[in-house]
């Protein structure tokens, strides 16, 4: 077309290349060019523009002149919603909800929509599905649709003035890279349209004082595709997780300019929608198989919630001289330095094995807080020594084999007892200072040797 001409924008960092390169060779990522049409007249697609929660003043104020904001919350009805976005959806604030497709984003959505209805005016836009399809959902969801709207249109300039003509407290868009803007020659969904439409709607909700929803879609490498600015952007990122085949789904904060990043919902799918679980412990462990090798419990603390999870190792022999090792749930590199550790100091043999380790319910361990359960895991599997059933195993480890103390001891232990569990190995660095109360029996330990006389007889 005339007066266009295409370049490539880095996904990154917002760099424009005439010719597409396999390295940006501004930020240095790798394959994060894509391609986006401009008109001639612009020598790159927007200038630096960003969209301000802070009113510029030009002048700098006093520390102590300054005013303690206070925000309007609105609880969304789910408290596991709530709770990862401290307290509510924040009147004003911009909230991006990424996740991979058929996850249940619209389903969540859809369901506090009528929730929200209730005390406000809520609008939600669709560029995906059409209202017939939004109106199945809802049914099925047992949706009343109270002070609800819905607006089938990707067009931002109509969308916006149909925000102007309705005054919706809140506004969904599902999702932002459906929208797309008359004034910018690129399709919908690239880079400078998905940025424009996101500024605008940014603009709109700190201006009117609406709270947006934003849903964004994950590509491959689990971020969201588009410009990474929108994260930037926002004031809050949520990623909804969790495995297709399963029925938990997670909610984490990864930004939260209104609350902590610590917490998470959990959530599962039923066949009328989203439920919150309030009990996540009781479900990860629900089915768990009794006397196995390779399995151990683990508690994790999420904010401030304990989580016992399980973690399932399976070693086994191979003849290739790079075995492998595949991790899902757990740190790669974290895994590796727990291998490490093992072979070194138990003299344990896992460079001739293939290691495979899980950590059941989709769930992410991130805390070193689970390396000794990891570790017992392992060894269980390849010694073909069960972990006792009513065993959890709490701690982390260092590099010479020592157990070094963790943070928040007693609330995981607590939460240990309540799901029935009759013994915990937890640190004895912990237990030194601070006596520990609980209805467990307690198992100090001071390294990873002692955890092997816990181990069940061989099996084989
Ligand atoms: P959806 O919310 O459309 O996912 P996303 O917007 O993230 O792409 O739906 C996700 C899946 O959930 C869909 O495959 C069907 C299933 N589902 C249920 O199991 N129960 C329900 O009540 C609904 C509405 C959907
Ligand atoms: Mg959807």
């Amino acid at each position: 077309m005339k007066g266009l001409k295409t370049v490539y924008i880095c996904s990154e960092c917002q760099h424009v290349s005439p010719k597409w390169l396999g390295k940006c060779p501004a930020c240095g990522a790798w394959n994060s060019l894509v391609e986006d049409v401009v008109g001639e007249d612009k020598k790159s697609p927007t200038t630096a523009r960003h969209a301000l929660t802070a009113r510029p003043t030009g002048r700098a104020t006093p520390y102590k002149e300054l005013d303690m904001p206070s925000y309007i919350r609105t609880a969304t009805g789910l408290g596991e919603l709530d709770r990862v976005l401290g307290g509510g959806l924040v009147l004003g604030s911009v909230v991006l909800l990424s996740g991979e497709p058929g996850i249940g984003k619209s389903t969540l959505l859809m369901q506090i929509s009528d929730i929200l209805g209730a005390h406000r005016q809520v609008l939600y836009i669709s560029g995906e599905e059409s209202s017939g399809q939004l109106r199945l959902r809802a049914e099925r969801l047992g949706v009343v649709g109270e002070n609800l709207s819905i607006l089938t249109e990707t067009n931002i300039e109509k969308i916006l003035a149909e925000i102007d003509r309705a005054k919706p407290d809140v506004v969904i868009v599902d999702s932002i890279q459906t929208v797309y803007s008359e004034n910018i020659a690129s399709t919908a969904g690239a880079v400078t349209q998905v940025r424009e439409s996101a500024l605008a709607l940014i603009n709109k909700a700190k201006s009117d004082n609406i709270s947006v929803i934003l849903v964004g879609h994950v590509n491959k490498e689990g971020s969201i595709a588009g410009p990474k600015l929108l994260e930037h952007m926002v004031d809050a990122v949520l990623y909804f997780e969790g495995e297709r085949q399963q029925t938990y789904r997670i909610i984490r904060a990864i930004k939260n300019r209104y609350g902590s990043t610590n917490e998470i919902g959990v959530f599962e799918m039923t066949d009328e929608g989203l439920a919150e679980v309030q009990n996540p412990s009781e479900m990860l462990l629900a089915g768990r198989p009794q006397n196995t090798p390779g399995n151990c419990a683990v508690c994790t603390m999420e904010g401030t919630r304990p989580l016992i999870a399980e973690i399932q190792a399976l070693v086994s022999p191979t003849a290739t001289p790079a075995p492998r090792r595949t991790s899902n749930g757990i740190d790669y590199n974290r895994l590796c330095l727990i291998l490490a550790v093992l072979e070194k100091r138990l003299g344990l043999r896992f460079s001739a094995n293939d290691v495979y380790i899980n950590v059941i319910g989709g769930l992410r361990l991130d805390e070193p807080a689970s390396d000794v359960a990891v570790a017992m895991a392992l060894v269980s599997s390849l010694t073909d020594r069960a972990v006792p059933d009513d065993l959890i195993a709490i701690g982390e480890l260092g590099l010479s084999g020592e157990c070094r103390a963790v943070s928040g001891l007693e609330y995981r232990v607590k939460e240990a007892a309540r799901l029935g569990f009759g013994r915990a190995v937890v640190p004895y660095r912990n237990l030194e200072k601070r006596e520990l109360h609980a209805d467990i029996e307690i198992i100090p330990i001071k390294s990873i040797f002692d955890v092997l006389t816990l181990l069940a007889p061989p099996q084989k």
